[in-house]
């Protein structure tokens, strides 16, 4: 079976269909076979939640891997495999002497959380690698305002004057991402630099609750509040979808800049929720609550991943990934997503105190959802 699909790939190569791969089913197994160069990979970070999906799939490829870190972040997903990984201890603020006089053929920068971090290591590796891969962030894009938010819009890169304060941490964010690239380009030059920006990551090992919310929410069924219209656009990216895309990226050396978004189409707030629901099918009923003023109100704009409905923000679900798809970006379905998210937040993985938090803790959105419901209803009248 292999060998015939193996000659199916290069009868089709030869035939010049390569195009068509893109869709086809051939085309995962194109991905999951060995590499066909063993690459020696550093990665900056490697044990919180995009890094070990970056080492499951450089190890299955036939990579070799090391990681820097200050060894505080205990892997949660993925953890046998650090037996197989090179594990180097220092500090990005202030002791890189592990990352000295070591050569790799490619660095992927996930922890860049200061400019300075990647000027540093992007200055120190530059002679001693051949690609940086920066991890930015659709933040870059911030504030959301306007339709263009493809790779080509110009990024704020300084504090504006009359920022609001409230919005002050958010461009913070977004220009230190937009300098990090900048830091990147500047030394590895364009035709070594790879920049991935990331919409809002989901999936198995997230350490965030904000996609395990809604899973469980959907899951539990009754009367569930969709903040906005139902037509709003959703984005998201799984994130083997994105590691394994970052893998493949520095395997073909496929340079530039890319948002990493998904899916692969134009998901509405309807389609998202009743995805999710198709691997529950629990009782449901959703209400739907689309008045800006009221959401406002009850603080409900920031519910994630529907689209945060203040203008501001209103781009951030509309990024542009044609650029993506085109270098090799490709989605599983929203139900292997789920699926697989389910399976690691109910496994030893995931603490019992995270997950009854998101159900019944103080902090928890359910909590106060019947009470919104009942103002919704009144609002209404
Ligand atoms: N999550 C999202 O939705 C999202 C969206 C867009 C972009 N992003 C970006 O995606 C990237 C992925 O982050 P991740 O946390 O999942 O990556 P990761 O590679 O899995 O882990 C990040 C690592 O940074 C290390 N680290 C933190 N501070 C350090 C320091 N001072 N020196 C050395 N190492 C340090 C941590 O280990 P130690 O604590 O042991 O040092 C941890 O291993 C980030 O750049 C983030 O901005 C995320």
């Amino acid at each position: 079976m292999k060998k015939n699909r193996r000659e199916f790939l290069s009868n089709s190569l030869a035939l010049g269909l390569a195009p068509m791969l893109i869709d086809s089913p051939f085309r995962q197994f194109a991905m999951t076979e060995k590499s066909k160069k063993s690459l020696k990979i550093l990665i900056l970070g490697g044990t919180s939640f995009l890094g070990p999906h970056q080492i499951a799939y450089a190890l299955e490829r036939g990579h070799q891997v090391s990681i820097f870190t200050r060894g505080k972040t205990v892997p949660k997903i993925h953890t046998k495999l650090f037996d197989k990984v090179e594990k180097l201890v220092g500090d990005r603020e202030n002791n890189l002497e592990s990352l000295k006089k070591r050569t790799w053929d490619v660095v992927i920068d996930n922890s860049g959380r200061k400019t300075k971090w990647t000027e540093e290591t992007a200055k120190l590796l530059v002679d001693n690698v051949d690609l940086y891969l920066y991890t930015s962030s659709i933040s870059v894009y911030f504030p959301f305002h306007g339709a263009d938010f493809s790779e080509k819009r110009k990024l704020v890169t300084i504090m504006p004057k009359n920022a609001d304060p409230s919005d002050i941490p958010t461009y913070e964010y977004g220009i230190m991402k937009a300098n990090s690239e900048i830091a990147t380009i500047n030394s590895f030059g364009i035709n070594r630099s790879i920049i991935v920006r990331p919409t809002l990551i989901v999936g198995p090992g997230d350490r965030t609750d904000r996609f395990p919310y809604w899973l469980t929410r959907i899951e539990k069924g009754g009367d569930v509040i969709i903040p906005g219209s139902r037509n709003e656009v959703v984005q998201y990216i799984d994130v083997r979808d994105l590691a394994e895309w970052m893998i493949r990226l520095l395997e073909n050396k496929i340079t530039g800049t890319f948002n990493g978004s998904g899916p692969g189409f134009s998901m509405t707030t309807n389609a998202f929720v009743h995805g999710i629901h198709a691997s529950f099918n629990s009782p449901i009923n959703y209400i739907q609550i689309d008045d800006i003023n009221f959401l406002r109100k009850n603080q409900l704009t920031g519910i994630q991943p529907w689209v945060i409905q203040l203008p501001k923000y209103k781009g951030m679900s509309k990024t542009e990934n044609n650029k993506a798809i085109a270098a090799g970006l490709n989605f599983r379905p929203l139900s292997e997503t789920v699926q697989a998210t389910r399976k690691w937040w109910y496994s030893n993985a995931v603490s019992d105190d995270r997950r009854s938090n998101i159900l019944y803790g103080t902090k928890s959105f359910m909590n106060k959802e019947q009470g919104i419901i009942s103002q919704w209803n009144d609002f209404k009248k």
